[in-house]
């Protein structure tokens, strides 16, 4: 697996279409879609995913630049071929109630190509992708602030990419399973599958789940204070458990192999019931559910 992306990309820069590709290992391993009877499926081609947050304004051109006007540090090309996600070589990294996410290797087309590892998010059940869609809303309303930075609050945002109007290439063969119920299923999980990566969250991937019971006091006022950025952000997270804050080695600001767990770097991910004032809720009920929020945070996870 290439080093995780870390650069915040801004919205114009990221790439406005993804091939996806995806081979029987994905399916069988991360997808677990076990119901086939015998039968194989294999892509002609990559799926194509085209981006819809951050939008790209109707006939907009590719920027070059962030918001401030600086380039981000990892050359990305200002062209209009697609990226690439591979599938192929994903790793699970953990399975939520509502999905699955996966490190994947994603190649941006420069010369040379950048590849970097990214978080993958997928609606695993599909009737959870109303969820995705409302925590890609969200990310697309963060600050980059709450992204960015020494002590960022929330991974860095990478894009929400859907299923564009071409048609998928499925190539199945039927190697047995002729009676109708297990045609039945196989057509089931088929649809299942192409539904959970017809909608994907890219993010940046930031660790692991955190053990809330073994975590020094000055390391809970850390997740106080990302907590308390994003409310003063007017964000709710909608869901505050420990699954949902992630540590990895700190500080950031130094290179991966110098990084340790003594300076462990926090994060609050999932925000699938997340809230915001510019999204989906009102500035009254942002205060009130982020009180209780904060109430409940210091039940639960015994955060100052
Ligand atoms: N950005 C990320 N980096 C690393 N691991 C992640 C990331 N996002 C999610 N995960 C892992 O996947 C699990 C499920 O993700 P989550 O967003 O909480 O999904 P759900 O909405 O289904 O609860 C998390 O508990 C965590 O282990
Ligand atoms: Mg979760």
């Amino acid at each position: 697996m290439p080093p995780n992306l870390e650069t915040f990309i801004p919205g114009e820069c990221l790439p406005d279409a993804i091939d996806v590709y995806i081979d029987d290992n994905f399916i069988h391993n991360i997808c677990k879609l076990y119901s086939m009877h015998g039968k194989q499926f294999t892509v002609r081609q990559p799926i194509k995913l085209v981006r819809q947050y951050p939008p790209c304004p109707p006939g907009s051109e590719r920027g070059s630049g962030d918001v401030n006007g600086s380039k981000p540090s990892v050359d990305i090309p200002d062209c209009d071929c697609p990226a690439q996600l591979d599938l192929r070589h994903a790793e699970l990294l953990g399975v939520g109630h509502h999905s699955k996410v996966v490190l994947a290797p994603l190649t941006f087309p420069s010369a040379p190509s950048v590849r970097r590892a990214v978080a993958v998010k997928m609606s695993v059940p599909f009737s959870s992708h109303e969820m995705l869609l409302n925590e890609a809303k969200i990310y697309n309303a963060f600050p980059r602030n709450l992204q960015d930075g020494d002590a960022p609050t929330v991974p860095k945002f990478y894009g929400y990419y859907v299923h564009s109007t071409e048609a998928f290439d499925w190539d199945y063969g039927n190697n047995g399973g002729d009676n109708c119920s297990a045609e039945d299923d196989w057509k089931e999980s088929r649809t299942d599958m192409l539904n959970s990566i017809a909608s994907i969250l890219l993010l940046e991937a930031c660790g692991k789940p955190v053990q809330t019971e073994s975590l020094a006091l000055s390391h809970r006022e850390d997740i106080a204070k990302l907590l308390k950025r994003l409310h003063e952000a007017n964000f709710v997270q909608g869901s505050f458990y420990a699954r949902n804050i992630l540590v990895q080695p700190g500080p950031l600001i130094l290179p991966y192999a110098e990084r340790t767990y003594t300076e462990s770097s926090y994060r609050i991910i999932d925000f699938g019931r997340g809230l915001s004032l510019d999204v989906n809720s009102s500035y009254r009920r942002v205060i009130c559910d982020a009180e209780e929020e904060r109430s409940c945070a210091r039940e639960r996870l015994l955060i100052p």
